[in-house]
């Protein structure tokens, strides 16, 4: 699995120029991409600016090496580099297994060219048939959210802490409902429909925004592109 993940990541360098913005996403697979970047802008010592869309990419870009920047000090940003827990065969994704969906979405949805980067088993016919979907909410609201949401034919989970106790607090101080849907007809329909119950702040369903996926198999990588 790992060297799946290292596949993709050392792929998806070739979509990296100089001069570029990266938005660099959250996640084990990402990880190695932040690290190979790293590598490559030391060795060619490009001119690259890296765009964290959480903590965890933050630190990772720091300690290898990445000059880091924020939104707020971009013009544009030129590609965006990111995992996914789902992609289904329209390319459609549920992201936020690591609770960083907001920014991430903020990021990927605004790069020139959005790049997923998964391996085999992330690959659904459906999504939601693995993986819940995470919507990060305003603490206060988070009950009646999670009772709001049954109206979806869902169910839905507060997410908890494992190495803290009590719930998930985001990098942004929200919580995170895991919610479980019986049967996702319309990934952007449902998206949107989430994103208008007062309280969400973000879902982690990122329909039709991914331009290429890069999938790591036994074989080799394989690509899914618009
Ligand atoms: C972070 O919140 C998530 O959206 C990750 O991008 C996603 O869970 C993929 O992570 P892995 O690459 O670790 O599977």
């Amino acid at each position: 699995m790992e060297e799946m993940k290292k596949l993709v990541a050392r792929e998806a360098l070739k979509f990296v120029e100089d001069d570029m913005v990266v938005g660099l996403g959250t996640g084990s697979t990402t990880a190695h991409f932040i690290r190979l970047l790293g590598k490559l802008v030391m060795e060619e010592e490009l001119e690259v600016y890296g765009l964290p869309t959480s903590y965890q990419a933050r630190l990772l870009a720091l300690e290898s090496g990445i000059p880091v920047v924020g939104l707020d000090e971009v013009d544009a940003i030129d590609i965006a580099v990111d995992g996914a827990d789902e992609v289904d065969p329209a390319m459609n994704l549920i992201k936020g297994r690591g609770a960083a969906l907001t920014m991430e979405k903020i990021i990927d949805y605004r790069a020139g060219q959005f790049i997923v980067l998964v391996d085999e088993s992330k690959l659904v016919e459906r999504l939601g048939q693995k993986m819940p979907v995470p919507i990060e909410v305003i603490p206060a609201a988070w009950r009646a959210i999670a009772e709001e949401i049954e109206v979806f034919n869902a169910t839905a989970e507060l997410r908890m802490g494992v190495h803290k106790d009590g719930p998930v607090v985001t990098d942004n101080g929200n919580f995170i409902l895991d919610a479980r849907f019986e049967h996702i007809e319309d990934p952007l329909d449902l998206e949107m429909e989430l994103n208008n119950i007062p309280g969400v702040v973000e879902n982690g369903i990122f329909a039709d925004i991914a331009d290429v996926v890069l999938v790591g198999t036994p074989e080799g990588v394989k690509r899914m592109e618009r």
